[in-house]
């Protein structure tokens, strides 16, 4: 039956969904499959429900269309879709309570608090040491996001995150080396290392630069690359995440690992991560989409 693949949306992510939505389709198109690309911020669900796709293909990143609010509307308009259902979107978009369901789990995270516009800068610094990294709390791509060196840079960490999100959080920051493991229903994908030479992996290091090195294999031993994958399957399931996910991760100077955040919709543009582990996993783009259409819920 027909395909429908939604991308575009209008959150902040927009632009990097119309390049991953794209791929997609382009990629099931080129299999023979009935596919067609659906823009809700430009037809809404009635729209969609005109179309009567048998199945969506999740292609929108951010809220609106990650964070479980389509998930819903797709449950009550019978319509299957791809990866997480609603639970696991919602938590996924919220990087502070997906936290606090990692840390009642023992699973390690990086503390972390919610800062408001009148915080008292000192006390956060006492709590969770600098650096700190500030984000905003449902964001995607790195927007809004900082490092923050000192006390007094806070403050206009805070105001850039809170151009994004009502709501704004500050967490230690952990000087090391940056994983990701993508995970495609039951299969843990190599992990990939990034490293931006002289910067760090934000908006610009993610789609634009070509300078990104992504390496893979990561360079982890055998057992710590097992131990990370592991590490990351259980975070996804934690927040009961389905079908596929990308887990991101530090590790430390001492080799201890830290997670960050699950994205319930990974990037699937020409530089994100997905498709490079699954092609060194010995799956091409065309074959990973099909992989990941298989996984639709419903
Ligand atoms: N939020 C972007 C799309 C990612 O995680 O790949
Ligand atoms: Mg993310």
């Amino acid at each position: 039956g027909r395909v429908a693949v939604l991308y575009g949306g209008s959150s902040a992510e927009r632009e990097v969904s119309l390049k991953s939505g794209g791929a997609v389709l382009a990629a099931l198109e080129r299999q023979g499959i009935d596919a067609i690309g659906y823009d809700p911020a430009e037809g809404g669900l009635s729209g969609l429900e005109a179309l009567a796709p048998d199945r969506v293909f999740v292609a929108l990143h951010g809220r609106g269309g990650e964070d479980g609010t389509l998930q819903g509307a797709l449950e009550l308009l019978g319509i299957p879709y791809t990866g997480s259902g609603v639970l696991a979107s919602a938590l996924g978009m919220d990087k502070q309570r997906t936290k606090f369901v990692w840390q009642a789990l023992g699973l390690p995270t990086p503390a972390s608090r919610l800062l408001e516009a009148d915080a008292d800068w000192d006390g956060v610094v006492a709590e969770l040491g600098l650096p700190l990294i500030v984000k905003p709390v449902h964001e995607g791509s790195t927007l809004g996001i900082s490092i923050v060196d000192g006390r007094d840079a806070l403050a206009a960490a805070y105001r850039e995150a809170a151009r994004f999100d009502a709501r704004v959080m500050a967490e230690r920051f952990i000087v090391g080396e940056e994983y990701t493991v993508s995970l495609l229903g039951d299969v843990i994908l190599p992990a990939i290392r990034v490293e931006v030479p002289g910067g760090f992996y934000d908006y610009e290091a993610k789609y634009v630069s070509n300078d990104t090195l992504y390496h893979l294999p990561c360079g982890l031993s055998a057992t710590d690359e097992a131990a990370l994958g592991a590490l990351c399957r259980d975070a996804f399931e934690a927040i009961g995440g389905q079908g596929w996910g990308r887990v991101d991760v530090m590790r430390d100077a001492r080799g201890g690992f830290w997670l960050l955040e699950v994205n319930t919709v990974p990037g699937m543009t020409d530089h994100s991560l997905v498709p490079q582990a699954a092609a060194h996993a010995g799956l091409d783009f065309d074959a990973l989409v099909l992989r990941i259409l298989d996984t639709t819920l419903g």
